[in-house]
């Protein structure tokens, strides 16, 4: 069973469309690749794939990565898609906006916990997600699932916050609404987590990791308050829901006892230094064991 890592940075991308700072410029100067928004998927050719969040770049992370492609010759005829299902954590833009590239009366399921469903129930546009064809299921924290053989998966609550679309409307600033979680993936061979956003490690979640073989871990800031250092926007990490990785309840510290085959960031924001294999901030999670992911990066799990 393989994990492709088909998207490694935060909402916005690197570099993101209307900026010129923080990493993005290095991108724009062609000193650094591109890379896509959150997403990663799960599978292999016997059993089709898995997908964990739809990022606005799915058809561009579709058209990169050859294991996703429709195949000629296939018994369903020549519209075929080796996608299984995918799997939506919250309501983020980044999570779901994908999902519209979808469409065209394909079979495939979408899970997700309920009340990231109804949001997208709410809104009319997902109704191209022709119900005929695209089955809607909520997925309970309890319940383990298996969309593909071989793959058996789980959510879980991470603390977080309803997307910032969504905060004036629902009349909410922060805290845990359950409207975050992670993803348990468990295989014959290894134990894997992904986690692309989270305001909080707290004991469970720490149980949870020691036990696990894989981690991805939401990445988007260094420090808190990078973004309005860099003169990109007024948003700290915590206010958007996300942990600093710096921070002494960051996972770097958090993390430090886990005795993981392997630990990535990804959900990498374009304001965060660890894009830079030259700064501080990448040594600094070098040295305390960690990687970062780039779009394209597969491993077995
Ligand atoms: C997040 O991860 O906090 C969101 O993607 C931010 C956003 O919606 O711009
Ligand atoms: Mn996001």
């Amino acid at each position: 069973m393989e994990l492709i890592v088909l998207g490694a940075a935060a909402g916005g991308g690197l570099p993101q469309w209307n900026c010129a700072g923080g990493q993005s410029s290095q991108v724009w100067n062609k000193t650094r690749l591109p890379q896509s928004q959150a997403s990663v998927a799960i599978g292999n050719e016997r059993t089709g794939y898995v997908i964990i969040n739809a990022s606005p770049d799915l058809r561009q992370q579709i058209l990169q990565t050859p294991q996703l492609h429709p195949k000629p010759n296939h018994p369903d005829g020549v519209r075929n898609t080796p996608i299984a299902a995918v799997i939506v954590t919250n309501a983020d833009v980044d999570n779901v906006a994908g999902l519209l590239n979808l469409r065209e009366k394909q079979r495939f399921s979408i899970y997700g916990p309920t009340k990231v469903l109804e949001i997208l129930q709410e809104n009319s546009i997902f109704a191209v997600l022709d119900p005929e064809f695209v089955t809607q299921r909520p997925l309970e924290t309890t319940e383990t699932i298996s969309p593909i053989p071989g793959v058996e998966i789980e959510l879980f609550t991470v603390a977080g916050k309803a997307p910032l679309y969504l905060e004036d409307s629902l009349g909410i600033q922060s805290g845990d609404l359950g409207f975050t979680s992670g993803i348990e993936i468990r295989t014959a061979a290894s134990k894997t987590l992904v986690i692309s956003s989270c305001a909080q490690i707290d004991q469970k979640l720490r149980e949870r990791i020691e036990t696990a073989d894989h981690l991805l871990f939401d990445g988007t800031v260094f420090e808190d308050d990078e973004m309005p250092q860099l003169g990109l926007g007024e948003k700290t990490g915590r206010r958007m829901g996300h942990l600093p990785i710096s921070g002494t309840d960051g996972p770097i510290v958090q993390l430090a006892h886990c005795n993981l085959k392997t630990k990535r960031f990804f959900h990498i924001n374009n304001s965060n230094p660890i894009w830079d294999e030259q700064s501080l901030a990448h040594r600094t999670i070098r040295d305390a064991g960690w990687d970062i992911c780039h779009d394209g990066l597969v491993f077995e799990i």
